[in-house]
């Protein structure tokens, strides 16, 4: 008999990717789906997933097991959202204001605005206002089914500021039910300072590489390191300077990649064995080949273009028919995309870049995790991974998307707690 401290029963549905590595092209619509399903934990790990008949004549209860009665619901893995940019300070809502009014993202970044005043209010804020402000959002994460978050830096570009968002998103982890993984992102944009000098731009690509990185390893605030690569930001020569640093000191590789333009970051991303390569509205032919070949990550982040109202999205179908793992992302930012929620996020995939339900849970779980070194613990309900896992108010996982803009996750449990919902008794 299978010893559990903590039962879901009688769910209509539990749909979950498989495994521990990537799912790509018609792997990445692998979703297995029991229905009358339950699910036993014992501490923080699943001991069981089947029906609710096999977890009966399967499954033992501790003397005080908790009984979650989930009939009418759907358990899913807990979303895990791999590119955010969540530890900043202010807001960018007037600049939101203009550009419905018809300004340009680039030109309201080119006036001084744009990330350059997300930079400012950030170097100004207290570690402080930026821990208080940073803990409400992973809470409204949480929320909406979000069990583990990969928060970059970005908006100090100077040591100083770019060390203190780290040390508050690693605080964040350590005192929030959720798990965070940390990225550096110092090369996030050129500050004013370099911007005005003769070769500001490798002037700064060092400076990060040379004073930057080195103090993010040996503190150990990080676990990547991403750099904005676009024309006329960090362009491949600048973006290598960075890239070749951060893997010198052992840091991981992320990349935000072909954004704005076909820059051919996705080359650079699967060259240097990213993680993953980020945003990818303009990846090329040959960019989709060299990342499946080298098998880098691709995190596509709907919202982006959507909030920003551009009329590409990222082409998702010739990205998994070409065989690259793709994984979901909001990239919850005050700019680009003010949205904390992954839900919301599946909903614009299916809807605007033609995935298919099944494949963008894969992509906002296990593919993910994967991006974050964590598939061997995370990502799916299966037998032995962390009881991560949420419940849907919804008879089947495709409501997740069908029934859009509204929160229809009703209990989330991290690491076999309930850390939303009520817990219902035996
Ligand atoms: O991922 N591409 C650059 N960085 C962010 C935008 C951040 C901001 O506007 O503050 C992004 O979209
Ligand atoms: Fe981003």
């Amino acid at each position: 008999m299978i010893l559990a401290d903590k039962i879901i029963t009688g769910a209509s549905e539990l749909a979950t990717p498989q495994g521990s590595t990537s799912c790509a092209g018609s792997d990445q619509k692998k979703l297995k789906v029991i229905k009358d399903a339950a699910l036993a934990i014992r501490e923080d790990k699943i001991v069981f997933v089947g029906t609710t008949e096999e977890l009966h004549q399967q499954v033992q209860r501790t003397e005080d097991a908790i009984e979650i009665d989930a009939a009418g619901f759907t358990l899913l893995p807990g979303f895990v959202d791999a590119h955010t940019h969540t530890v900043f300070a202010g807001d960018r809502s007037h600049e939101f204001d203009m550009r419905l009014q018809g300004a340009k993202y680039a030109d309201i970044a080119k006036a001084g605005g744009g990330i350059l005043s997300t930079v400012k209010a950030t170097r100004e804020a207290t570690e402080e206002e930026l821990f208080q402000t940073g803990m409400r959002r992973l809470d409204s994460m949480m929320l909406h089914g979000t069990t583990t978050v990969e928060i970059k830096s970005g908006y100090g570009l100077e040591l100083e500021t770019e060390l203190k968002q780290l040390r508050v998103a690693k605080l964040m982890g350590e005192q929030h039910p959720m798990t965070v993984s940390t990225t550096f992102l110092g090369a996030h944009e050129i500050p004013k300072e370099y911007r005005a000098m003769e070769g500001g731009e490798h002037k700064y690509a060092r400076l990060v590489a040379e004073e930057m990185i080195p103090r993010v390893a040996e503190e150990e605030l990080a676990t990547a390191c991403d750099v904005f690569t676009e024309t006329g930001v960090f362009e491949l020569e600048s973006s290598r300077i960075v890239l070749d640093a951060a893997k010198k000191h052992g840091l991981e590789v992320r990349i935000h990649a072909d954004e704005l333009s076909p820059l051919g970051g996705a080359e650079l991303a699967a060259e240097y064995g990213a993680l993953s390569a980020d945003h990818l509205e303009f990846i090329s032919d040959a960019g989709i080949e060299a990342m499946a070949k080298a098998g880098v990550t691709a995190g596509l982040l709907p919202g982006t273009a959507f909030f920003l109202m551009l009329k590409e999205y990222p082409p998702a179908r010739k990205i998994i028919d070409g065989g690259v793992p793709v994984m979901l992302a909001t990239d919850f930012n005050p700019g680009s995309s003010h949205c904390e929620s992954m839900p919301m996020t599946l909903t614009l995939a299916c809807l605007n870049m033609k995935m298919s339900v099944a494949e963008a849970i894969v992509a906002s779980t296990l593919n993910a995790a994967v991006s974050l070194k964590m598939g061997d613990r995370i990502g799916s309900l299966e037998v032995g991974k962390q009881a991560d896992i949420i419940i849907l108010d919804a008879p089947s996982h495709f409501h997740l998307v069908y029934h859009f803009g509204i929160n229809q996750i009703i209990g989330v449990l991290k690491n076999g707690d309930i850390v939303v919902g009520e817990e219902v008794e035996d």
